[in-house]
């Protein structure tokens, strides 16, 4: 149990129990409590202060409402320890300074807690509208939510009809509703060489084949894609036309013009990849703004927001959008219109504006963290982009060095993960450098990242 010497104001007139809870906070605050800390039994703190057992019960539940400490069932009640709580699903349960994984491409942590308490507040303002939440709507949605979303991103740059648009579970079930609805097994269909393992995993669930295509820092080669339209007998073409993960490959204006050509003579459609679209500041416009009869537009609040949300948004060419409102419909009926009015409630208040501020530049310092120990080596990067690209010195071989890596607490993600079936993998790593939890252990894993790539490794063989 952490001693903490209490002394409650004569003169402050609050409840006692707020008094308490408010202490509580000043000592957080002041790191005279830190995570993890025990704090004192009721009972204890009770005879301390001179107030019934009831009143530090109250105030250690106000404290626990603020988010300031958690009651451990049959342990006692610690000081919170934040950093825990914005973990992703499987990474480790104790922070380590001396582990750092790369491995996620998810935003930068930070706490989403009071946006979150604020925009739930504000959304729970109407009970008229609480009560339409709760009921079955249209398959598209409640039509202002389509309508704010829409007007949202049209101010940011995407161009899309709010007739058109239809919510989804995050990108990768708007993917998933796609080939549902328009391929079948047996199917072959285009990606980038290199491309998002939820593709990979989707098509063989499918039983549909990824053919990759050739691709350079800007993306898929129109040529190689003309060849491959000439090749296979394909109708669809998955592409990531901004910050494309794993190579964080951007394409210019110029590219997705003459791309969104060869499509057009093929009539081969784009399902447009989206999800990061919106973390740059100054991207090209999305394939959709050129095409919208071309391309499948799939965007989310996963990386500008939060990924816990799953809410994404769907824009099919118009004469696809009966089929793929039906196919929404067999899936779930509708996306809860709970969360897309906190969707909408987050974009009117400005709160993704303000977590995308934070982002940038959270990642700008990443990178320049990165750039500054891995400059000796291949790194392909873009500004406000989770990951970079490394590929691996001649003298190490991929498997040898994701391992050592790992067995030196670095988790990095290998180019085989990235390789659709059948393909050649380049030897390198996808480095999630907004996965770890601070700086501080992004530094870590990049010193030691950089020590391995320095050192020549023992050559290991069998016979
Ligand atoms: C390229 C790409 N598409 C889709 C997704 C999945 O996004 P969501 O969480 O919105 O389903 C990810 C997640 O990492 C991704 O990298």
């Amino acid at each position: 149990m952490t001693i903490i010497e209490f002394a409650l104001s004569k003169t402050n007139t609050a409840p006692k129990y707020k008094q308490i809870a408010e202490l509580l906070a000043e000592k957080i605050e002041s790191g005279q409590l830190t995570a993890n800390d025990k704090l004192p039994t009721h009972r204890f703190l009770a005879d301390k202060l001179g107030v019934t057992v009831g009143t530090v019960t109250r105030a250690y539940a106000e404290a626990e409402r603020k988010g300031l400490v958690e009651a451990r069932v049959g342990a006692g009640t610690y000081v919170v320890d934040k950093k825990k709580v914005y973990w992703a699903f499987d990474q480790r349960d104790n922070y380590d300074p001396n582990e750092c994984n790369f491995g996620f491409n998810i935003p930068p942590m930070f706490d989403r807690s009071e946006m979150l308490k604020e925009a739930m507040g504000n959304v729970a303002q109407s009970a008229q509208a609480l009560n339409q939440f709760m009921i079955y709507q249209k398959p598209t949605g409640i039509d202002s939510h389509r309508q704010m979303v829409a007007s949202w991103l049209n101010e940011h740059g995407v161009k899309l009809d709010a007739d058109r648009l239809l919510f989804c579970s995050g990108a990768q079930h708007g993917m998933q509703m796609v080939f549902e609805a328009f391929t079948r097994a047996g199917d072959t269909i285009l990606s980038e060489k290199l491309t998002y393992p939820g593709l990979i995993s989707l098509a063989k669930q499918k039983q549909l084949t990824v053919k990759g295509v050739e691709m350079d820092e800007q993306g898929v080669l129109p040529a190689a894609l003309d060849a491959a339209c000439r090749q296979f007998q394909v109708r669809f073409i998955y592409l990531t036309p901004t910050l494309q993960n794993p190579t964080t490959a951007t394409m210019s204006l110029e590219r997705r013009k003459a791309i969104l050509e060869v499509c057009k003579q093929h009539n081969l459609y784009v399902i447009e990849d989206d999800v990061n679209g919106l973390l740059p500041k100054d991207a090209p416009p999305p394939l959709v703004n050129l095409a919208p009869e071309q391309v499948f537009h799939i965007g989310a609040f996963s990386k500008c927001l939060a990924p816990g949300l799953r809410v994404g948004y769907i824009q099919p060419p118009s004469k696809m959008h009966p089929h793929l409102s039906i196919t929404l419909q067999n899936h779930s009926w509708m996306i809860s219109p709970l969360l897309t009015a906190l969707t909408c409630e987050l974009l009117s208040s400005n709160k993704l504006e303000n977590t995308l501020l934070f982002i940038r530049t959270e990642m700008k310092e990443r990178l320049t963290l990165a750039l500054n120990y891995l400059s000796d080596y291949q790194l392909q990067y873009t500004h406000d982009c989770f990951h970079v690209w490394l590929t691996l010195p001649d003298h190490w071989r991929l498997s040898d060095f994701v391992n050592r890596a790992a067995e030196n607490g670095v988790i990095v993600k290998s180019a085989e993960l990235f390789s659709p079936p059948a393909t050649n993998v380049p030897p390198a790593v996808r480095l999630a450098l907004s996965s770890p939890i601070d700086q501080a252990q992004v530094e870590t894993g990049l010193i030691k990242l950089k020590a391995l790539l320095d050192s020549t490794p023992i050559s290991d063989f069998t016979l």
